[in-house]
């Protein structure tokens, strides 16, 4: 084999954010923006890696110096062949090109889909067999590397795609049989710092935690009797625990001491699907920006009151297809 091409989706949290950091399970979605990375061996000892949506063209570097500090733009691709070669005992030279519909705006997943696909290109190409398992294992070893905090969520999603029960660091991962979720998505208008807000939560965790412990509870607890309903398309109970689940999550004390980790416009926007006949909604990931999500069968109307409430509806789907091979020569 010469050259793959293999494709990740990217995710969307739907239940659990947070208490998933502290070993409680969540629901994530796999959606239907894709990330694409193509390989090739090359008989030169560099890595060259090209990602036009990042702007990067002839990005190159020698096998010797895989070990140093790369930019923030190939960094995760880097760190992915150099664990992958450390695993399996490999040195040889490639040339990368990603290519993604993962909008970096919204925190969609990009990082953990390039992961996932260049391990699953690169064992490819080595032809090295890999369960999905070790996949994800690789993947979240990798991405802990360079990002220090996380459950791993995102990269069960780009491996798996539909919908998953997860638990931390990929201890249970049970693929759910989801159909058609009627799934609305609104954006905020600006991102916030996934990190930054976990560190914020386990800082102020540190001084209560009993507080949190309860906190997580209840969350868990929500997320079971939501899978169930999942699986048995039950979108008004789903829609009704959606809003529960954000309640709890305007009970953190931080970063604000009226939201939690909510914030005004994610309330605003949460109020305004509702009031359009929303089953119910909530904030979706580390939240205070980035997106809501929301279940309601008239999604025009309630994408209009996104929009209206100051919002941007972003078009997205769950994506059943998890990390494929598209292409082999
Ligand atoms: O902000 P997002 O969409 O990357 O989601 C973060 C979810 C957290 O539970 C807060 C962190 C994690 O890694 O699970």
């Amino acid at each position: 084999m010469k050259k793959i091409v293999v494709s990740a989706p990217g995710k969307l949290m739907l239940f659990g954010e947070h208490a998933v950091v502290y070993n409680r399970p969540c629901l994530v979605g796999a959606v239907n923006q894709r990330l694409f990375v193509e390989a090739e061996k090359i008989s030169e000892k560099k890595i060259f890696i090209s990602a036009p949506d990042l702007k990067i063209s002839d990005f190159s570097v020698s096998l010797n110096d895989l070990n140093k500090e790369q930019p923030k733009e190939v960094k995760f691709v880097l760190e992915t062949v150099k664990n992958f070669f450390q695993k399996y005992n490999i040195e040889s030279g490639l040339k990368i090109k990603t290519e993604s519909q993962i909008s970096s705006e919204y925190g969609f997943g990009s990082s953990s889909a390039v992961t996932v696909c260049s391990i699953k290109a690169l064992s490819g190409l080595f032809q090295i067999e890999m369960k999905e398992k070790e996949i994800f294992d690789l993947a979240y070893k990798t991405v802990l590397a360079l990002q220090d905090v996380g459950s791993g969520f995102d990269i069960g999603a780009a491996i798996y795609g539909g919908v998953i029960y997860f638990l931390t660091g990929g201890k249970i991962i049970e693929p759910l049989k989801v159909k058609d979720i009627p799934l609305i998505v609104g954006y905020t208008g600006f991102k916030t710092s996934t990190s930054e807000i976990v560190k914020q939560v386990k800082a102020e965790m540190e001084k209560n935690p009993e507080y949190y412990e309860n906190l997580y509870n209840q969350i868990a607890q929500i997320i079971e009797k939501a899978k169930a309903a999942m699986e048995n398309s039950n979108w008004p109970e789903i829609g009704k625990l959606m809003s529960e689940n954000q309640e709890i999550l305007r009970k953190f004390k931080t970063p604000s001491k009226e939201y939690g980790v909510s914030s005004e416009i994610i309330e605003k926007l949460i109020d305004a699907c509702q009031k359009a006949g929303a089953f119910g909604a909530k904030l979706s990931g580390a939240g205070v920006g980035d997106c809501i999500i929301a279940l309601g069968e008239d999604k025009e109307k309630i994408e209009k009151a996104i929009s209206q409430a100051g919002g941007r509806p972003v078009s997205v789907k769950i994506d059943y297809q998890g990390l494929k091979i598209e292409k082999i020569w």
